[in-house]
């Protein structure tokens, strides 16, 4: 890998050589993208943040507590991940990279709903291609030959994508695909890496295990990233047993030593399946992934976000030899081939093509890792901010004084980023639709940020700076292995 410029079906190579972990970007001057430089256009930024009292939002709130259990369909949108009594908990509409609260609030957004909206909100090419879809039908009593054409477009762009299968989400695919690794090794044990959705299999190994049989908890056993002795040791310790291993191929660290290489042979000597989860890197790494871009080449992999902007998918794909078995192993539901999403997903994966959104998404995020880091060296603060990762999944993390991790900081950088105007987690992701000038007004808004940090750090009582309840990792014990906020 190293000091090999990245070449791919994606037109990722266009843009990025990854060195080591040590990224280029060959397609635009840093220089021109610093605050001094840049040209802002009159008003830039202007309007943005916090400004209405969230009245809308907290009403809705108080309603939505009395007849939704944790009031939320999906934590990582939920209050708890956001500082509460400064954040909005309601948004109404979006259009490009920004969206609105239910109070009037403008924001320029890198939650992106979880990270699937690569292109961005109210994308008229997909967003036509839905309402043509729609005037003939959602979804009907007999397939329809969108399920084909998807299918062949994924096989195109996905390297072990030789056939493809259709789910709601991402939990149904990663179930599925550790069904599928079940019946084919006749094992039950699984090792995993990362997040893998909400299945019983996998939120078993988490701290939000309640519900879940000993039984199922004892079948799945997490390894380390960058560390193959970590899973050398399940299977020595589990000769024999082990179904397959379902990872996330990159998450904040670059592989290192062989990594993905070594994985991917000692699976194959133990005869289990190698499984990439996707969801994240998948349309984004490049379009075929983490596995185009590192050219390693899993059994089985699973996509879902960036595939239809934001319309509802999983993705399962894999070697024809493999998928096969789904001609008896059970994967049917009523909405696996509905029809909107997959116009939707039509429309997306040629937009990728026409307008190299990959090259973008890299020199996006290579703005903001760039820039990001460079405020902080010059505060002299990099022992406490770092960020991590990739430009296209990029991290920050966040230090006490005493070299702790720190879990008020990063809510202190999201209440101030946002009171800017910049709806993130502690770390942001990025879609077609960010411009330059939105990204800019992003920087700007770090500079500021910063500043307050650096003073809460001095002060030694960083909580004494919160405007609100702090925001809370989803899960504490995933938090610790990938380092991250959510
Ligand atoms: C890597 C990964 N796998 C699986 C999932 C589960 O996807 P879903 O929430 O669509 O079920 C997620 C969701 O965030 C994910 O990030």
């Amino acid at each position: 890998m190293e000091g090999t410029a990245l070449s791919g079906k994606s037109g990722c190579g266009e843009c990025c050589a990854v060195r080591s972990g040590v990224f280029e970007n060959k397609f635009y001057d840093p220089t021109a993208y610093r605050l001094g430089t840049y040209a802002f256009s009159p008003g830039a930024g202007q309007g943005l943040g916090t400004r209405r009292p969230m009245t809308r939002s907290e009403e809705q709130w108080r309603k939505a507590l009395r007849v939704i259990p944790a009031g939320t369909q999906t934590l990582s949108k939920g209050p708890g991940c956001f500082v509460d009594g400064v954040s909005p908990k309601y948004l109404a509409r979006g259009k490009g990279s920004h969206v609105w609260d239910v109070d009037g609030n403008e924001y320029i957004d890198y939650c992106l709903a979880c990270f699937p909206l690569t292109l961005g909100y109210s994308v008229p090419a997909v967003d036509e291609a839905i309402k043509a879809q729609l005037s003939d039908g959602i979804t009907f009593s007999m397939m329809h030959p969108l399920e084909v054409k998807v299918a062949d477009m994924l096989t195109e762009r996905i390297p072990c994508a030789e056939m493809a299968r259709f789910g709601k989400n991402g939990s149904d695919v990663t179930a599925m695909a550790v069904r599928l690794a079940r019946h084919i090794t006749g094992r039950d044990k699984v090792a995993c890496l990362g997040y893998h959705g909400m299945q019983d299999w996998f939120i078993g190994t988490t701290d939000r295990s309640w519900g879940i049989p000993e039984a199922v908890r004892k079948m799945t056993i997490p390894f380390r990233y960058n560390d193959p002795a970590s899973l050398e040791d399940i299977f020595s310790k589990h000769k024999g047993e082990v179904a397959c291993v379902i990872m996330e191929p990159a998450m904040y660290e670059f592989p290192v030593g062989g990594f993905l290489d070594a994985v991917r042979e000692m699976t194959a000597e133990e005869g289990a399946l190698l499984i990439f989860d996707e969801m994240l890197t998948g349309f984004r790494f490049a379009e075929g992934g983490a596995q185009e871009l590192f050219g390693v080449t899993p059994d089985l992999a699973t996509f879902g976000k960036g595939i239809a902007n934001g319309m509802p998918i999983g993705v399962l794909v894999g070697r024809e030899q493999y998928m096969r078995h789904f001609e008896k192993v059970f994967f049917s539901s009523t909405y696996g081939g509905e029809v909107l999403t997959l116009a939707a997903a039509a429309a997306a994966l040629n937009f990728y093509r026409e307008h190299r959104v990959i090259r973008q998404l890299w020199k996006a995020g290579k703005i903001i890792f760039d820039n990001f880091n460079r405020l902080v060296r010059d505060r002299g603060l990099s022992d406490h901010v770092q960020t991590v990762g990739f430009p296209v999944r990029q991290q920050m993390i966040f230090r006490d004084r005493t070299g702790e991790i720190s879990y008020i900081l990063p809510a202190l950088f999201q209440q101030e980023m946002l009171k800017r105007g910049i709806l993130c987690y502690a770390g942001l992701g990025f879609s077609y639709s960010h411009s330059d000038e939105d990204l800019m007004v992003t920087v700007r808004a770090f500079q500021e940020t910063l500043d307050v940090l650096e003073k809460a750090i001095e002060s030694g009582q960083p909580e004494r700076f919160m405007e609100g309840v702090p925001s809370q990792p989803v899960f504490r014990n995933l938090r610790a292995q990938k380092q991250t906020a959510n």
